[in-house]
């Protein structure tokens, strides 16, 4: 990979140890994957925040980069391993607030505002269509390149890092049009409605379209939190990071449809929710919010609990990012969730929280949760709709 002058300065440590640090990064990264030169982002989102992941290793070299590093785009942080102001509510040990705490304070000495959430996209950090912008987090990568048509590679935590500190990232991938072709199309003969239909149908076109780009068709209009549900599930499940479905997203109308098709019937939608639901009728755990709510999704919560009561074998947790729960206290619907007993999990999630081995059995709508869940948690899941995973916050059941 070229690169220019003032990029070979900074690799010679003329800019500092951290610049230094991210340009070896990004020339290496380059360099793996053929790109031809750096070109400029106008937006990160850094995964790999709970110290959960880190460990004192990845602290360390946080720590090391903070000295000097300072980020030059817009960058916000995926969730970290806890509430960062109501840990103990979650049951987080103190001993890990302490640690996720240096870790954050190390992001925040670089310039990084310190969201902590997987919809940076509702939150502050929205691109345009075409900008090219440096994301990790595979929900978010995958929404931002189909939903707002703006392009990213599916950065780890170092890379994205070093792209916000230079404001570069290699040109290869997603960030050419060439390879935002589709390759399999996808035509969808079931009805689909609400965020557990459209995990599963992510899990049915991840697994059927694995490695590529779906082109869909057969699908009405979509609201945005079907659309984070499914981007969530369909790279999860083995798709690239991109997908474009005919009059929904806006890069459809630019390729022609592939000649392979794919049927989705109603068989292979109930057949993925049988996957996805395990044995047995017992929860102990119910989270919402995977990707992290809207505040409509919490609206809706809100809504379905009202006058309720959260089982006392039952934890309940609402994972949102902070800019959404402050609107969900103004507008009311946060006493509602606590009255009930239900608890907000901000800034963080059900799958970097800390909590393995505390439940066995998870309700939530979210496929991408069922997945890691079962791997990282060791428990069995139930996915259906809203309102189901709250009748089971509720009463303990899946009915
Ligand atoms: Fe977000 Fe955690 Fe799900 S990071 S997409 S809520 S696994």
């Amino acid at each position: 990979m070229q690169l220019s002058r003032d990029e070979e300065d900074i690799l010679d440590g003329k800019a500092g140890n951290a610049a230094a640090k991210s340009m070896k990064i990004l020339a290496a990264l380059g360099e793996i994957y053929g790109a031809k030169r750096l070109i400029p982002v106008t937006s990160v989102q850094v995964a790999g925040v709970s110290y959960e992941n880190l460990g004192d290793a990845g602290l360390e070299y946080l720590a090391e980069l903070a000295v000097d590093g300072r980020v030059k785009v817009l960058t916000t942080l995926n969730p970290a391993g806890m509430d960062l102001k109501d840990w103990r509510k979650l049951g987080i040990p103190d001993e890990f607030a302490v640690k996720q705490k240096k870790v954050i304070d190390a992001f925040s000495r670089m310039g990084i505002v310190t969201s902590c959430t997987c919809t940076p996209y509702l939150a502050g950090n929205l691109p345009a269509f075409g900008e090219h912008v440096a994301w990790g987090e595979s929900s978010a990568v995958t929404f931002v390149n189909s939903v707002i048509g703006a392009r990213t590679n599916r950065e780890g935590g170092p890379s994205a890092l070093a792209a916000a500190i230079i404001g570069k990232t290699p040109e290869y991938g997603l960030h050419l049009s060439e390879n935002r072709k589709p390759d399999v199309h996808v035509r969808v003969d079931a009805k689909i409605t609400g965020l557990s239909d459209y995990g599963a149908l992510g899990y049915v076109i991840g697994k059927s379209a694995e490695g590529r780009i779906p082109y869909i068709t057969g699908l009405g209009v979509i609201d945005v939190d079907s659309l984070k549900s499914f981007s969530a599930s369909v790279v999860t499940f083995g798709a690239k990071p991109l997908f474009h479905i005919e009059n929904v997203t806006p890069e459809a109308r630019a390729f022609k449809q592939p000649l392979q098709t794919i049927v989705i019937r109603q068989k292979e939608l109930d057949d993925a929710y049988k996957a996805l639901n395990d044995e047995g009728d017992v929860v102990d755990f119910v989270s919402l919010g995977c990707p992290h709510c809207s505040i409509k999704e919490i609206a809706e919560i809100a809504d379905h609990l009202e006058g309720k009561k959260v089982n006392p074998k039952v934890e309940l947790w609402v994972a949102t990012s902070r800019p959404i729960k402050v609107l969900s206290d103004e507008r009311g619907y946060t006493k509602v969730i606590e009255d009930a007993g239900g608890k907000f999990a901000c800034d963080t999630c059900m799958v970097v929280a800390p909590i393995k081995g505390r439940f066995k059995s998870i309700a939530t709508t979210s496929a991408k949760a069922c997945y890691y869940s079962r791997g990282r948690n060791a428990m069995k899941t139930k996915i259906g709709p809203m309102e189901k995973c709250i009748d089971a916050a509720v009463t303990g059941k899946w009915s």
